[in-house]
């Protein structure tokens, strides 16, 4: 436990992460937030940042209402604030439905609308950081499809400490970068977190991420140490890869970033169910804040 909790203070530490500083932790409802929660709340007392956490309720049958009562459980057991947002509530419609309207795979559709919750719920809080559950094998499967297609933009953004961009994006920090997948489970089950160990139902096996994890774990039996070195490697030199070119822009109908013209969120709600979402999105995750006392940035 000592081993894991040292390696995620380090990430804490390289991005700065000091007294006062507000923490919004993703929490899925599976083995890896879980572990993340533990230890952040672990590491709480001696740095003295505020924590709350953010689940996103999809909208998939069983699988949602597991991972919803689990996030529920693993917050309270720590008394962290939990910012629900059930995508049936806001849009009327979950995962499932906006895949069916807008013709699109359910993983690509629910990849962009969590982005986008995500994010907004860290501005709106004024978070310093939105901290994701990415593990050492996530992470070295992202990076060799970056590689394998050569974009190099998406590299620059493979590093555990990401930026922010005042008022449109907030930095994301993975504290689990060089953990694997066994080691944070068995870091959760040592520390009795609750989780669920189901898959969503739309997971695709032959989805290319998933493929690329498959193999990461194929290399590393082979060739243990694989995973750290390619991450220790790419921590020092993500920086170097080159910057996305469009120049970062807001949205004109919900005032979030965007690479030029409506964000993605608008423009795909707006295809689906007539109208820009991201205003309503907004506004019932600064109710959703104000309901559990935290505060509002930019509200004072
Ligand atoms: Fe998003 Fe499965 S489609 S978790
Ligand atoms: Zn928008």
């Amino acid at each position: 436990m000592d081993y894991f909790e040292r390696r995620v203070r380090r990430i804490l530490e390289r991005a700065r992460v000091k007294s006062g500083d507000r923490l919004l932790v993703a929490i899925s409802g599976g083995k890896d937030s879980a572990a993340l929660v533990e230890a952040l709340s672990v590491l709480r007392g001696s740095i003295g940042y505020k924590l709350a956490a953010i689940h996103i309720d999809l909208g998939i049958g069983e699988y949602s209402r597991k991972s919803r009562e689990a996030a529920l459980k693993e917050a309270s057991r720590h008394g962290i604030p939990l910012i629900i947002v059930d995508l049936r509530e806001v849009l009327g419609v979950g995962i499932p439905e906006l895949a069916k309207l807008t013709k699109r795979p359910p993983c690509s559709v629910c990849g962009l609308v969590k982005r986008y919750v995500l994010n907004a719920a860290a501005v709106e809080w004024g978070a310093s950081y939105l901290v994701m559950g990415h593990n050492a094998d996530d992470m070295a499967a992202y990076a060799l499809k970056a590689f394998m297609s050569q974009d190099l933009e998406s590299l620059s953004k493979l590093g555990p400490v990401t930026e922010t961009v005042p008022g449109l994006a907030v930095g994301r920090l993975r504290p689990l970068y060089m953990l694997s997948e066994k080691e944070t489970f068995i870091y959760s089950m040592l520390r009795k977190a609750s989780f669920t160990m189901d898959e969503c139902p739309h997971v695709n096996r032959r989805q290319v991420e998933i493929v690329l994890k498959r193999a990461v774990g194929f290399i590393e039996s082979r060739m243990p140490g694989f995973k750290v070195q390619l991450l220790g490697n790419l921590a020092r030199r993500y920086t170097d890869y080159p910057k996305p070119k469009e120049p970062l822009s807001r949205c004109p109908s919900c005032g979030l970033i965007s690479s030029g013209g409506e964000c993605s969120f608008c423009k795909l709600t707006r295809r689906a169910l007539g109208e820009p979402m991201g205003p309503r999105m907004r506004a019932y995750i600064r109710q959703k804040l104000h309901e559990l006392g935290l505060e509002v940035a930019g509200e004072n």
